[in-house]
């Protein structure tokens, strides 16, 4: 039994969409959220750049007596996991895994299509582990820079959303992919237009609740749950004005963010 907070890290506000899961399903935890809105998006940003904010967050993590970390950015889990995993002592989970070992679960013509920024599908991340589990499967990585403002916008389910959506996953469609990781923090939001596009003929992977679910089993394996059964607390620090993430990071947990602390990045 352990009752010190998760570190929940993301480069801003869509890893709300895995804290939101994380606390679904495992009520009793406490959680410090850091969202590193000064330096957002990861998503284009290499690897040498993600990998030194990305160690940089966790530093400041750590100050808050974490017991483990959930890396609930898919960019961060793609590019700096392994390096932070050399750096620092503790147990620390990323999106990939628990999403591609869904993908490769519910693939039946073993076709998988991937969606995320360019660093995540660049890096061939979530390529490369469906692969080791399933050597045969044909897998697409498409990456849709355009989704993440779409969502922040709260435009996920108009006709904007729609057309773009069309664009970017033509190529999916046309390889008959049965089932879509939804590898980006943002993503899930999206569900219903992709969903629309695939006319509803796809399988969607939410790394999200599959990491939760993952973090879950880590924490019981490691002796590290927490002994309350709910009433979890939750405290919130970003790297920019909060006043954004309040507004658009309500919508996301769909209830009020408070209270929310700025870090100032350059004294970690
Ligand atoms: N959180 C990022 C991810 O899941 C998306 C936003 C960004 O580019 O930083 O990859």
């Amino acid at each position: 039994m352990d009752n010190r907070p998760i570190g929940v890290f993301d480069s801003g506000i869509g890893g709300l969409t895995v804290l939101k899961e994380v606390m679904e399903q495992l009520p009793g935890e406490d959680i410090v959220y850091f969202g590193d809105t000064a330096r957002i998006p990861y998503g284009s940003r290499s690897k040498e750049t993600v990998i030194k904010y990305f160690l940089e967050s966790v530093t400041f993590l750590l100050t808050k007596k974490i017991k483990a970390i959930v890396i609930a950015c898919n960019t961060a889990s793609a590019l700096a996991m392994e390096e932070a995993r050399k750096v620092f002592d503790i147990p620390m989970i990323g999106v990939i895994d628990p999403g591609a070992r869904a993908a490769v679960g519910a693939t039946r013509n073993s076709k998988i299509g991937v969606i995320g920024t360019e660093g995540t599908i660049n890096s061939q991340a979530y390529q490369k582990k469906i692969r080791r589990m399933l050597p045969m499967a044909e897998i697409i990585g498409i990456s849709c820079p355009l989704f993440v403002p779409i969502v922040e916008e709260g435009w996920e389910n108009t006709d904007v959303a729609y057309i773009t959506a069309q664009k970017y996953l033509l190529e999916l469609k046309e390889h008959n992919i049965d089932s879509l990781i939804l590898g980006c923090t943002h993503y899930p939001a999206l569900r219903y237009t992709i969903g629309k596009v695939f006319e509803d003929k796809v399988t969607m992977i939410n790394p999200a609740y599959e990491t939760a679910k993952a973090t879950k089993i880590m924490l019981k394996e490691l002796d590290l749950i927490s002994n309350k059964l709910d009433g979890g607390k939750c405290s919130f620090y970003v790297s920019d004005d909060p006043e954004k993430f309040k507004r658009i990071g309500g919508n996301i947990l769909r209830k009020e963010i408070a209270p929310i602390e700025k870090v100032e990045i350059e004294d970690i």
